[in-house]
């Protein structure tokens, strides 16, 4: 595809996200580079990437952020769960939108994907016990996750109350929004799918009362934000933290379709063909998308092994109105106009995905920069 063609490309066209006037679809995803400050507070260096990546009419969405202490995963990965966090993402918010960009935050309790060390000791929790072998982020570097316990009915009202919580920082903070993390195997997602999710009570048994925990965040995200405002990210049929389901069509079209009655900004998919953060078979086709279009009322972002031609294709074909880009954000910072411009990318670094300092962080640089 030529730079001629680029005036055509619907990549380049405008689009309404609920009231928000994006003119480009490029989308920042989450991305998760453990780079905050030790108290989970927004450190410089993270001001300084996502100012570098916002582009006027952009959008983008931030890394996982916690609503409490111990939903964290991840040593280095931000928190939205104390008063005092909120500046530093004010301050960030406020970097992003001098540039003309929108920016929801991504909250994620991180259940079974976790380490005693995160957590002053508690056993990490998930929907049911089913052992898996994972890795945790601790101030140690990577170490096997901790062995979890199953959550009792009587905690999910206070776990609810802290997205609500965390939404209403996030909004004080400025952001444009918010989105649940209900994908690769985190604890929304773990509630959500079969594999993980062996409960007989309120939250697990029959794909409705499994798809309660994610719907009742949903709905207390919405009370803060209105439906316009949030967002959802799923992963069908992804493999991230060993999570599976008999039968990921019923689920996600059962979970898509009772999503619709939040008139929500978008539902995030990642794309089966990536397996987490792993390399991916680039030649399968966008499958998630495809039949979620087919459920899911509002606009779709698209997610997992896409580059400007795929992009393009995915949009060309209807089956998504937005595309995520990312390790290739990582190392672009101007990606969304390389890619109008048809420019090489730089490579990404994958050493430096998790932790570290400023380096193949924020000093990638511009195209002829
Ligand atoms: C370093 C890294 C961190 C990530 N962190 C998150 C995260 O915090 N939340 C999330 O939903 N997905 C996360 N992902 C998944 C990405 O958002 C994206 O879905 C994935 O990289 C596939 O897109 P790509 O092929 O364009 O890279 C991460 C991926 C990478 C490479």
């Amino acid at each position: 595809m030529g730079t001629s063609k680029t005036n055509s490309m619907l990549l380049f066209s405008p689009f309404r996200l609920g009231d928000l006037p994006l003119s480009h679809r490029v989308v920042h995803p989450p991305l998760t580079r453990l780079r905050a400050n030790p108290d989970d507070s927004v450190s410089d260096i993270m001001i300084e990437y996502y100012r570098q990546r916002a582009s006027p009419g952009g959008f983008m969405i931030t890394e996982s952020v916690h609503p409490s202490y111990e939903s964290r995963g991840y040593f280095g990965a931000p928190g939205i769960y104390e008063d005092h966090h909120v500046a530093g993402w004010k301050k960030l918010a406020d970097a992003v939108h001098e540039k003309g960009a929108y920016i929801f935050m991504q909250l994620s309790h991180d259940g079974r994907q976790s380490h005693v060390d995160l957590s002053r000791g508690k056993a990490p929790i998930a929907p049911s016990v089913v052992p898996f072998e994972g890795l945790s982020f601790t101030a140690n570097g990577w170490v096997p996750v901790s062995p979890h316990r199953a959550l009792d009915a009587g905690e999910v009202p206070g776990l609810i109350e802290q997205f609500r919580k965390a939404a209403e920082r996030a909004k004080e903070a400025g952001f444009d929004g918010v989105e649940l993390h209900n994908a690769n195997g985190y604890l929304a997602d773990t509630f959500l799918q079969d594999g993980t999710n062996k409960r007989i009570d309120a939250y697990g048994g029959t794909i409705e009362k499994r798809a309660a925990f994610s719907l009742a965040l949903v709905a207390a995200l919405v009370s803060v934000w209105g439906g316009s405002r949030v967002g959802v990210r799923i992963s069908p049929s992804g493999k991230w933290g060993s999570i599976s389901d008999s039968n990921p069509e019923a689920t996600f079209g059962h979970y898509a379709q009772q999503l619709n009655s939040y008139d929500l900004a978008y539902l995030h998919i990642i794309e089966p063909r990536v397996m987490g953060t792993e390399t991916i078979d680039e030649s399968l086709p966008p499958v998630a998308s495809s039949f979620l279009r087919q459920v899911f009322k509002g606009p779709i972002i698209a997610a997992g092994g896409f580059n400007r031609q795929g992009a393009e294709a995915i949009l060309q074909k209807g089956d998504a109105d937005l595309v995520a880009f990312g390790r290739y954000f990582t190392s672009n910072p101007d990606l969304p106009e390389r890619l109008k411009q048809n420019l090489p990318l730089n490579p990404y670094v994958r050493e430096a995905f998790w932790g570290g300092n400023e380096t193949d962080y924020i000093d990638f640089p511009r195209y002829n920069q």
